[in-house]
């Protein structure tokens, strides 16, 4: 049975399924997945010559479509000048122009940039940055305050901040330490309840985190700016460092560059990864305010943020970083990502009629129809066949396009998702 899976006609010859383990999958159950040979602008090239519309952009890291010459030609550069360069001692011109770039466009002085390789350890960053800036004033405080629906990351400290029901690693619950996991404060009521709750727990609380506007792997969940207003009040009435995991939210996906310009407030650290380099190289940087670098300046050693990835930085993904946001500054992308949400309102609306629809809702360059429940691998299959890659998850499909997809091949998304759930 397995080898059958392993060596199924049609596939290329390096394709089996004897040696790779592929994430989030049964591999008991396993499909041979679908073979790609290259990518260009919105389209994937399969082995077999057949393209797809990319509805998903590579896990939402592909902004400016696939292969941007400007990209490739600012990434080949520098792969001929210095591929790597250790970040200890060492220094190189792409990640401190890249480090200034970022503080320039970020709001509310989040102006100091460390570099990671992966979301979740961007992430990792922000939370030990926050447990040390206690340390560093001589509190010890180890929890952190995460909200329902949400996703961090898959790495151990990550997972802890996942939601921990409903979320992929709800297996891991007792495993992980436990931290406080609540309701988004969107009702009165419940702005209430967390004050109260902020208020008994704060000795113990380093900081509140969440992904802001969008609650992405969670469920393609949304909330209005006004949750974020009040998580602000709350953490500035309680002394506390809010987290804004930006990571999904980041680079035009909500329509501003990114998702906390709609709010008028800002984060004491931020988390960036996936668009920071147009989805070419990985990269990661976790940003913080003034306020929090100054609790790590002492003439003690000790109080240095100990972290120190051995590809922090590095040259080729801050080389595509840099040229990805030449783009955001020479191409309307914002410009793209409103039209692509008036777009996906027009277009998804029709599928509010169909059978077995819950919701479907639009913000920014992400649309989602939510269903009762979802056979995810025959829905890809349905998808497939209509040369689009949408790739469900849990009870949602959903589009997240690269930002310079055209109308007709968003259009075909579109007429994609209605179809497939007309039958469904
Ligand atoms: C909001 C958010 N945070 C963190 C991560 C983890 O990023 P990575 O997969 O690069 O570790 C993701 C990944 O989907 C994410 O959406």
């Amino acid at each position: 049975m397995r080898a059958a899976r392993s060596k199924m006609k049609n596939h290329p010859d390096w394709l089996s399924l004897e040696h790779v383990w592929l994430p989030y999958t049964q591999m008991k159950a396993a499909e041979l997945p679908v073979p790609v040979v290259s990518a260009s602008g919105v389209r994937l090239k399969l082995a077999d010559g057949r393209e797809l519309i990319d509805g998903i952009a590579s896990w939402w890291t592909a902004c400016h479509g696939y292969a941007h010459s400007h990209i490739l030609s600012k990434v080949r550069e520098q792969l001929e000048k210095m591929p790597h360069v250790m970040f200890g001692g060492l220094a190189h011109e792409p990640a401190y122009t890249l480090a200034a770039r970022l503080s320039k466009m970020l709001p509310g002085g989040l102006e100091h940039v460390f570099f990671s390789e992966s979301g979740s350890v961007a992430v990792e960053v922000a939370l030990k940055m926050a447990v040390q800036f206690w340390l560093n004033r001589g509190e010890r405080r180890t929890k952190f305050v995460c909200f329902q629906n949400g996703y961090h990351g898959d790495t151990f400290a990550t997972m802890a901040i996942c939601d921990p029901e409903e979320g992929m690693h709800k297996s891991f619950r007792g495993v992980v330490p436990e931290q406080f996991v609540k309701e988004l404060p969107d009702t009165q009521a419940k702005a209430r309840d967390l004050d109260q709750f902020l208020a008994e727990n704060r000795s113990e609380i380093a900081a509140v985190i969440i992904e802001p506007l969008i609650q992405a792997a969670g469920g393609m969940k949304f909330h209005d700016a006004e949750v974020l207003v009040e998580l602000r009040a709350l953490c500035d009435r309680h002394g506390l460092l809010l987290i804004f995991d930006e990571i999904f939210t980041g680079f035009g996906r909500t329509g501003t560059m990114f998702a906390c310009e709609q709010t008028g407030v800002a984060p004491d650290i931020i988390c960036l990864s996936k668009a920071l380099t147009g989805g070419t190289v990985p990269l990661a940087a976790t940003v913080a305010a003034k306020r929090v670098f100054d609790a790590f300046l002492s003439d003690d050693a000790d109080a240095a943020l100990m972290h120190g990835p051995t590809y922090m930085a590095y040259p080729l993904g801050c080389a595509a970083a840099n040229a990805s946001l030449d783009l955001f500054e020479s191409e309307p992308r914002l410009d793209q990502a409103a039209a692509i949400e008036t777009q996906l309102t027009k277009e998804l609306a029709p599928c509010r009629e169909l059978r077995g629809v819950v919701d479907v809702r639009v913000k920014g360059a992400a649309g989602v129809v939510q269903m009762d429940r979802v056979d995810v691998v025959r829905m890809c299959k349905l998808f497939l066949e209509r040369g689009c890659w949408v790739k469900p998850f849990r009870d949602v499909v959903y589009l997240t396009p690269p930002l310079v997809i055209e109308p007709d091949d968003l259009s075909r998304l579109t007429r994609a998702i209605y179809e497939v759930l007309r039958a469904n």
